[in-house]
């Protein structure tokens, strides 16, 4: 994999484990706080970003080594209303950035197999965004948000609200591949 293709990848890599980790403290703590959707919906998204975190790892070559990456990210327990606002700023971030700037430099150096894992994760990150966003709107008016049951595809990451669907828009896994929360 080009070197620049290959840092970027190690560099999503990091950023998905964390976001992956944050959202599961994150869910305990909106739990304590009397918010168990938003707690779901924490878990749902966290096992997404563990999805993104393993494809782009799985990607890249062996690489032995002590490789440094590049992941920016908010650390420690706040309220929900304002861990939410961390996880709108941190999705924000990676739909408006990061992946548009990394899948189009993976698609000018040929490396394919990188950008479909980071096309997979940018799609998912779309809806994360909009769900956390509509969620610390009902927070920081004292409710728990009225969310449904939350389906996660276990290939892609893709997440939706409602029913799984008989194929996965995103990837094309089939239904019995989504994960429901
Ligand atoms: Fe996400
Ligand atoms: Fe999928």
């Amino acid at each position: 994999m080009r070197a620049m293709t290959a840092s970027n990848l190690r560099s999503a890599h990091g950023g998905e484990s964390m976001a992956h980790m944050r959202y599961k403290v994150w869910a305990d703590k909106a739990e304590k706080d009397g918010f168990p959707n938003v707690a779901r919906l924490f878990r749902a998204v966290s096992h997404a970003e563990h999805v993104h975190s393993w494809n782009h790892f799985s990607r890249l070559r062996v690489e032995p080594g002590d490789h440094t990456v590049i992941a920016g990210a908010g650390f420690g327990l706040a309220s929900t209303s304002e861990n939410l606002a961390g996880a709108c700023g941190g999705e924000e971030f990676e739909v408006t950035e990061m992946y548009p700037a990394y899948i189009a430099i993976a698609e000018a150096q040929g490396e394919a197999g990188a950008a479909q894992s980071m096309k997979f994760a940018f799609e998912a990150e779309k809806v994360h965004l909009e769900m956390y966003c509509k969620a610390k709107e009902s927070v920081d008016a004292g409710q728990d948000p009225a969310i449904g049951v939350i389906q996660v595809c276990d290939m892609c990451g893709h997440t939706l609200e409602g029913d799984a669907p008989d194929t996965c828009p995103v990837c094309g896994a089939s239904r019995d591949k989504f994960i429901a929360f």
